[in-house]
């Protein structure tokens, strides 16, 4: 940490609490805030580390509707749930508290009066869907009717999923509400905007010029934002769930969820810290931290640091290491569709193990790209890696020590050289664990923890202490000291990743806690220092709690499977002939950029045989554009053509939607010569 900070505030994303908490929020959000947490407590550095459930926004309202119960009975339910796997988990927070608390309310309430009173919002008016029949107003993707282009029957308000286009819910024919089915009206409705635009130089230059520094992931999707132009966002809402905005003429609406969310970081804090939770959030030398998820860049970097700045007090974030998806066995995990690990059943499946998924997850942490959890790594890493080197360095230093010295550390009777280059070797791991943790390489660093055992598992095997027994006790008490001095530095080095694991060693090494300035030391344990019994560290994993965790994802594919096929049924026959009036050729896409101001659209140009052809279609959410150049695509060329944001669009490109909406454009196995036909 650079020397201008006196103190680390950390905050991890408030999960929503409409479900239970899964691995990839383990992987994304908690186990590096924790880890970095439990780095900076063991070098003594002063810090809070803040957490909480995000109790309200609109798909709260729909899960307690369905259910037949009350959003509050939904929240208290989950709160209650995803608190609980925490702690039991080993996530370290000082705080873990709720936005339903009365302290947020009145905090947030505050803040956006304070931004009112200075005059920062802008209020407008507008027309919007809504539902007679649930008496609510409706955000477009609660909304479907059919797409004014291709008269798909079912498009969704804010796109057209069979022909890509982006629309607003105004385009669509004959509106019906997802949530009571029911037929919607048009009414005026008031709120306040936070004008984004007139931050837009501010934003830019407080990013782009001065946190170079930040991840390129997040660096890169901020300066996506930036250079689309920015847009003022209504903060507020029309639902009864959430906190009453604080001014006349506001009856009935709320705060919008992601307003308040972010404001219950310091809410927490509050609570936490009654009367001094202002130097934590506006003094200067504090060092506010967020980690997040990727999907929450854009409110961390963007928007909350506006609210922060125009109320002015306010610290703003210095770091925001957010990371990318955890998939699941190489699907998205997705709550609605059940993919996922559970965080509360696997703490019952696995009981005591919560070290190996900590272990699991960080080894695999989506830090630079979307990383995969599979079951079979989940094992092999617990038995290859952590029963291997690590537990079976623990495991043979601890059953040699008892066995030929009682479980008393022996006095060293001179170091060789081969001893102090190994010591040498070890000390070294510190520096570069540091360096590595102080800009959350979390990944890289838990490596070299995991090499300190490795360094350790070599020297015993070349040490041979146990044949050295038969001749030279001397030489065996020198080597067993070497190596308990390396158990003692594994303890402290895996204390922040391995928490249970550091503790149940600490305990076999009847040492204290130690903090992070020994890391290194080749003299933790004091010749005559008594051991305890030896334990194992990990146990071996067999194929069979993996092999039944692996049905259970099968049986739940199964079960998407047909409810997707439920859900879209096969479509009645057509003629051969209908079908042999589809052009469907294949092009090479020669250039693919966004259109500007249409964050779903992309514009394409392809070769198509003949020339180039230009096509815009609504994938910008699921592909990058620079992927898609040089790749072939399917498109139907003859479809006459059409007006997209003002380009002409002549075809349209092919996708393949996976159950969660998610689109994968469809290409030829093999490539082909462009204007080839599909048939
Ligand atoms: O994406 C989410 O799960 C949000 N509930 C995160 C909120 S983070 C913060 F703003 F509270
Ligand atoms: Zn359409």
């Amino acid at each position: 940490m650079e020397k201008k900070f006196k103190r680390t505030l950390v905050t991890s994303a408030l999960p929503y609490a409409n479900g239970p908490v899964h691995i990839g929020h383990l992987a994304g959000v908690y186990v590096p805030a924790d880890i970095y947490v439990r780095y900076l407590r063991l070098k003594k550095e002063d810090v809070i580390f803040i957490g909480g459930s995000d109790e309200h926004g609109v798909p709260i309202t729909i899960l307690a509707r369905k259910e037949g119960v009350s959003p509050q009975d939904i929240v208290d339910r989950y709160h209650s749930l995803i608190k609980k796997s925490f702690e039991d988990f080993g996530i370290s927070f000082d705080i873990y508290s709720r936005t339903t608390s009365k302290i947020h309310a009145e905090t947030a309430s505050a803040f956006f009066k304070t931004l009112y009173d200075k005059g920062v919002f802008v209020e407008k008016e507008t027309e919007q869907y809504y539902d007679e029949e649930a008496g609510q107003f409706l955000a477009d993707r609660y909304i479907v009717g059919e797409c004014p282009h291709c008269h798909n029957p079912r498009a969704y308000g804010d796109q057209c999923e069979v022909c890509g286009t982006s629309l607003s819910e105004l385009d669509l024919i004959n509106p019906r509400s997802t949530i009571s089915g029911g037929k919607l009206v048009l009414k005026k409705t008031k709120h306040w905007y936070l004008p984004l635009d007139k931050y837009q130089q501010w934003l830019s230059e407080w990013i782009l010029d001065g946190h170079k520094e930040w991840r390129p992931n997040v660096y890169g999707q901020c300066k996506s934002w930036l250079d689309m132009g920015l847009q003022p966002r209504a903060v507020s809402r029309d639902l009864d769930w959430g906190i009453p905005v604080p001014v006349e003429g506001a009856e009935g609406k709320v705060l919008y969820v992601w307003f308040d969310a972010p404001i219950g970081y310091i809410s927490n804090t509050k609570e936490l810290m009654p009367d001094s939770w202002e130097k934590w959030w506006k003094d200067p030398e504090t060092r506010l931290v967020h980690f997040i998820g990727k999907d929450n860049i854009v409110f961390h970097c963007i928007v909350f640091p506006t609210m922060l700045k125009a109320e002015g007090s306010y610290i703003l974030p210095d770091n925001v290491p957010a990371n990318e998806f955890l998939n699941l066995e190489g699907d998205k995990i997705s709550t609605s569709k059940n993919w996922a690990v559970w965080l509360h059943e696997y703490l019952a499946d696995f009981p005591g193990k919560q070290d190996v998924l900590r272990y699991v997850l960080t080894a695999n942490a989506p830090e630079t790209k979307d990383n995969d959890f599979t079951w079979k790594d989940f094992q092999a890493r617990n038995n290859n890696e952590l029963v291997a080197v690590y537990g079976n360095f623990i495991n043979r230093t601890m059953v040699l020590t008892h066995k030929y010295f009682d479980g008393v550390v022996p006095e060293s009777a001179g170091l060789t050289d081969y001893d102090r280059k190994t010591l040498e070797e070890f000390s070294a791991v510190k520096g570069e664990m540091e360096r590595l943790l102080d800009v959350f390489k979390f990944r890289d660093a838990q490596k070299e923890a995991m090499n300190l055992a490795r360094i350790g598992n070599k020297y015993l095997a070349d040490m041979e202490p146990w044949k050295l027994a038969k001749t030279d006790m001397q030489r065996v008490a020198t080597v067993m000291n070497v190596c308990l001095q390396i158990a003692a530095n594994l303890s402290i080095a895996f204390e922040p990743f391995l928490p249970f694991s550091a503790k149940k060693l600490r305990d076999m090494l009847n040492m204290d806690f130690c903090d992070w300035s020994l890391l290194g030391h080749a003299d933790i344990l004091a010749a005559g220092h008594k051991l305890n019994a030896a334990e194992l560290l990990f146990e071996k994993i067999d194929d069979e709690p993996i092999e039944r965790q692996m049905k259970r994802l099968e049986d739940i594919k199964k079960a998407n499977a047909e409810a997707n096929y439920r859900a879209n049924p096969v479509k009645k026959d057509i003629e051969f002939d209908d079908f042999l009036k589809l052009d469907i050729r294949v092009g090479t896409v020669l250039e693919c950029v966004k259109v500007p101001k249409a964050d779903k659209l992309l514009q394409f140009t392809i070769d198509d045989g003949l020339g180039k052809r230009t096509i815009v279609s609504g994938i910008a959410k699921h592909y990058k554009p620079e992927e898609l150049v040089g790749k072939q695509v399917c498109f139907i060329a003859n479809l006459p053509p059409r007006k997209l944001k003002g380009i002409v669009s002549e075809g349209m490109i092919l996708s393949a939607e996976d159950y969660d909406g998610s689109l994968s454009v469809i290409t030829p196995l093999r490539n082909v010569k462009p204007g080839s036909e599909v048939k």
